[in-house]
């Protein structure tokens, strides 16, 4: 008679226990934030992918600190929607909207010519547009599309932005990579064919980039900084999850990930802490120095040259 009665008990038991340490989790995510009080005034911060997610609240962040935010977006019309939706929260800085298809190096090369003539200083350049398992698609250019978005777009960028970069140092390059490009394998002969974990390859190509740059860039004053902002709650997952059952999700995201304001804090700590000044080629999470993993420190410097090569720089 009582062992069923028991196993109830246990369930219930377990059931609050686990709400009650989610909870716990998501007060001490609410705590870790970018300790610096540094202003960007007359800084200018240049953010790919700004108009939702991790950019948007990057790109509000900035703007309280009184920066100059240059919105990169592909989608202009969401573009100036997120730079309204900011502009309700704070009068501070300076925000602009440009037109940026990563997955085009037309759109990047025009991007960036526009960019180069127009702006006399670049300080903090933030490579966090991205895809997530974005359907197989060769691009205009013959590109894999996840690798195109979210490698070689950032790759000729980058490269195309380092004179201005270098021209305003001391400045920064941010990547946002993610903790899932441990589970990338890249084969260097076959980078734009169907990949089995393209977000996984594709995050692991940023961090390999990101180590060479930073090996390219030594004595330049153009620092690099790659980060994982940890699980956050955005639209990423789009192509994997349908809008009814995100929504659905909500209260379970609520309790389990981080929103996108407490997930752009490590971002944020990578473009003006002031404890990051003259130190750069370091791996960021929770806004603390990181251990870069195993896969990391491999390096494929012949990644580089084949880049190059494919985006015609
Ligand atoms: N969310 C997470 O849990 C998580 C975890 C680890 C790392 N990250 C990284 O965080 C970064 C930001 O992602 P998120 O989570 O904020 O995702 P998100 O909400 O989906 O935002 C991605 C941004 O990238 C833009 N984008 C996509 N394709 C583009 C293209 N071809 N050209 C220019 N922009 C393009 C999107 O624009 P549209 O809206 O027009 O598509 C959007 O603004 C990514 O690098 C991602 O890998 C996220």
């Amino acid at each position: 008679m009582s062992s069923p009665s028991w196993f109830w008990w246990s369930v219930v038991g377990g059931g609050i226990s686990a709400v009650a340490l989610c909870i716990l989790k998501r007060c001490t995510r609410t705590a870790i934030k970018c300790t610096s009080l540094r202003l960007m005034s007359g800084k200018t911060v240049l953010i790919t992918g700004a108009n939702c997610g991790l950019g948007k609240a990057t790109a509000l962040e900035l703007a309280k600190r009184d920066a100059r935010v240059i919105m990169a977006c592909r989608d202009l019309v969401k573009a100036k929607q997120a730079m309204d939706d900011i502009r309700q929260v704070t009068t501070m800085g300076e925000l602009h909207i440009a037109k940026l298809d990563l997955s085009s190096m037309s759109s990047v090369k025009q991007f960036c010519e526009n960019i180069n003539a127009q702006e006399s200083r670049l300080d903090v350049l933030i490579n966090n547009a991205a895809v997530m398992a974005h359907p197989f698609a060769i691009t205009e250019d013959g590109l894999e599309i996840n690798m195109a978005v979210n490698h070689f777009g950032n790759f000729l960028l980058t490269n195309l932005l380092l004179d201005l970069l270098k021209k305003s140092s001391p400045s920064r390059i941010v990547f946002v990579s993610s903790s899932l490009h441990k589970f990338g394998k890249l084969n260097l002969k076959d980078l734009n064919t169907k990949h089995k974990n393209p977000y996984a390859d594709s995050k692991l190509a940023n961090i390999y980039f990101a180590r060479e740059l930073h090996s390219r860039l030594k004595g330049t004053g153009v620092a690099v900084h790659t980060l994982s902002p940890g699980m956050v709650n955005t639209e990423l997952g789009r192509h994997r999850i349908s809008n009814v059952l995100r929504f659905c999700l909500q209260p379970l995201f609520w309790l389990m990930v981080k929103s996108p304001e407490e997930g752009c804090q490590t971002i944020v700590h990578c473009a003006i802490s002031e404890n990051l000044d003259n130190v750069s080629g370091g791996y960021y999470a929770n806004c603390k120095e990181s251990q870069w993993s195993e896969i990391s420190q491999e390096n494929l410097p012949q990644l580089y040259e084949i880049s190059e090569r494919l985006t015609g720089l």
